[in-house]
Parts: C-alpha cells; sequence; structure tokens
C-alpha cells in the first residue's frame, strides 16, 4: 500500500501497476516506475509515507535502487553496480539505510550466453550485503556467509551496526524432490522449504569496522515473516513466521519470536488446513508492539472450504475464524492495510 493505492509489482520485474484497494479496479501503471521495471517487495516505511525498491536485469549496471515519497514522485533513482547479473527477491530498510544484496546463487555464465537460465551456487563466493544511504549516496559492501534468501524480515540500526533480520537457506539449491509427482521434482525441490530449509537468522553489520557478524536465532524451518509494521526499520522486539508441510509450499502454522528473551510459541494447525502468509494487524487503541492480531486465509482440504482467521498475537491463539462464501486457492504473500492507508 503506497499513497493509499495497492501496487502489484512482479519477481523478475516489470511494471508496477496501481490498483484502487476497495475496488482492485486497475489504475494503469504507475508514472514513478522506471523503464527498466520494479522487482517484488518494494518496500513502504509508514513513519515517511515513502516506498524503496530495487530493480534488476541481466544488462549492466545489473541493479537500480530508487525511492518515491508519498505523493507518488520518484525522488531517488541510483545504479547499483554489480559484478553480474542476480537474483535477489527482496530489500530491507533502516531509518537512515536501504539494504540490498548481491548473494552467490545465480545463473551459470556460460549456460546464459546459450540463454540457458540454469541457477547455480557459485562455491566460494560470499554473500554481500549493499548498504547505502536511504536517498541514495555510496554503497558500502558487507561480506557475509554464503546463502540465498527468498524474504527479511525487519532491519534496525543499533549504535555503529545495522541489525538485519531474515531467511537463511542452508541449502539454497537442493536435489530434486524424489516423493515429487514425475517430472516436478526439481521444480517442488525449490517450493518445498524443507528442502531448501530457511532458519530464522540475524546479520549485524558494522558500519565503522566493514565487518559482519551473524548466526541463526531459530533451527526450525521458518520463512515468511511478519511483524508490527510501525516497527518497519525501528528496534523490534516480536517477529512472526510461517511453518510449511515437508514436501509440499504449504504453510501449516505460525511461530512468534520474542527476540529479546529468544521465547517463541508456535501454533500447529490441523491436517489439510493450510494458511496463507499473516501480516500483523495493530489492535485499534493498540499499547504495545504485539497488541494486535496475524490475520491469515486457510483454506481447508477436508471440507473443501475457506476461511479468514485472526490470531491474538499476545495470546498466540485462534480467537475468531470468519466462513468466506467460497473456497480460495492456497495464498502465500499478503498485507495489511488499516483504514488510515486506504485512499479515501
Ligand atoms: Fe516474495
Amino acid at each position: 500500500m503506497h499513497n493509499g493505492e495497492a501496487i502489484a509489482t512482479f519477481y523478475q520485474c516489470g511494471e508496477a501497476y496501481r490498483l484502487d484497494p476497495l475496488t482492485l479496479e486497475n489504475l494503469g501503471v504507475a508514472a514513478w516506475a522506471p523503464l527498466d521495471g520494479v522487482s517484488a517487495h518494494p518496500k513502504v516505511d509508514e513513519e515517511t509515507g515513502e516506498l524503496l525498491f530495487f530493480n534488476y536485469s541481466k544488462y549492466a549496471p545489473y541493479m537500480h535502487y530508487g525511492v518515491v515519497d508519498a505523493t507518488g514522485k520518484r525522488t531517488t533513482y541510483q545504479a547499483i553496480d554489480l559484478p553480474g547479473p542476480r537474483l535477489p527477491h527482496d530489500m530491507a530498510f533502516t531509518q537512515n539505510y536501504s539494504i540490498l544484496n548481491d548473494l552467490p546463487v545465480f545463473w551459470d555464465a556460460a549456460l546464459l550466453e546459450r540463454d540457458i537460465h540454469a541457477v547455480r551456487l557459485h562455491k566460494g563466493v560470499p554473500s554481500r550485503f549493499g548498504i547505502l544511504p536511504r536517498h541514495g549516496g555510496p554503497v558500502q559492501w558487507f561480506e557475509a556467509a554464503p546463502t540465498y534468501v527468498l524474504h527479511w524480515l525487519n532491519a534496525y540500526e543499533y549504535g555503529d551496526e545495522v541489525v538485519l533480520d531474515g531467511y537463511f537457506q542452508e541449502n539454497p539449491t537442493p536435489r530434486p524432490l524424489e516423493a515429487a509427482p514425475d517430472g516436478h521434482g526439481h521444480l517442488m525441490a525449490y517450493l518445498d522449504e524443507h528442502s531448501f530449509r530457511p532458519k530464522l537468522h540475524r546479520w549485524r553489520f558494522n558500519l565503522k569496522t566493514g565487518e559482519t557478524t551473524e548466526g541463526h536465532l531459530d533451527d526450525r524451518i521458518l520463512e515468511f515473516g511478519m511483524f508490527n509494521q510501525h516497527y518497519a526499520g525501528k528496534p523490534y522486539r516480536y517477529a512472526y513466521s510461517t511453518t510449511a508441510k515437508p514436501g509440499w509450499f504449504l504453510f501449516n502454522g505460525f511461530v512468534k519470536h520474542d527476540l529479546e528473551t529468544g521465547e517463541s510459541w508456535s501454533i500447529q494447525l490441523p491436517e489439510g488446513r493450510y494458511a496463507s502468509e499473516a501480516p500483523f494487524a495493530p489492535r485499534v487503541g493498540a499499547t504495545s508492539e504485539d497488541d494486535g492480531y496475524l490475520v491469515s486465509f486457510i483454506i481447508d482440504e477436508n471440507t473443501g472450504t475457506s476461511e479468514c482467521v485472526l490470531v491474538d498475537a499476545k495470546r498466540f491463539e485462534v480467537v475468531c475464524r470468519i466462513a468466506l462464501p467460497h473456497k480460495l486457492s492456497s495464498g502465500t504473500h499478503s498485507v495489511w492495510a488499516g483504514r488510515e492507508m486506504l485512499r479515501g
């Protein structure tokens, strides 16, 4: 949600479409979207109303970074020099910095010359994180352990450090999934979290020394993280992740982390009930960070029905189930937009 409208963008970069948030009427391509396209996961800072985005391509300089102000005017657009074509999926931001990534999982260069797009983990190549001032400027690069990351949680500044949380894949180029239907093993391995093994992970980048420290925060397979967006870019305490059914691209539960104490709580859905990503909706009049609800759409394969469920984020239990008139398809990404974010 940006400037009162819903914005739809595409992983491999394309035009950013504006949609009426109430009717989903197509309002056309956003005027601020550059010809090079807009990737998935542009970020909106609720505090400033700014939208931060990146794009990437097979052609030098391979990546750009941009900022659109709260009124829809593009105010920053900067080339980010990379050594070659990369496959970033998401970005992160703090109050003063944006964080882009150059991870060692990308196309085989020799095959790409023959127009074959084969993803490889390039052994011996570190992960690299580019941190730059939010409104543009020089990029400071940090090296870290090789991995691939689909989604980041939050990031914030702490003293000289930028702290970034996300899901570190232990096995980013998994072998074909043997249990998958014939011919689908390769595809399914890249959808099965228990194949590529994403773990909740924290990177700390010291802007003074240039050093990175990092480590897992949990050993479970988790992804599709959510948190209270009022804390986006700022120190935060509570993170919510989804768990996935082994061998499938289906979410079968939620985990809440207290990142201060390390405690966690989980909800496991009954067999056959699967969730969408569950954004955090602050309670009206909320008095603390976890005072609110996770909102998720459930598909129930036992009954052929769907529901919207609310999880009380403090008690961490389902407190409301709303029957929907139709069964939905299994969903992944979602966003919560409070009334104040809707145009008009
Ligand atoms: Fe995504």
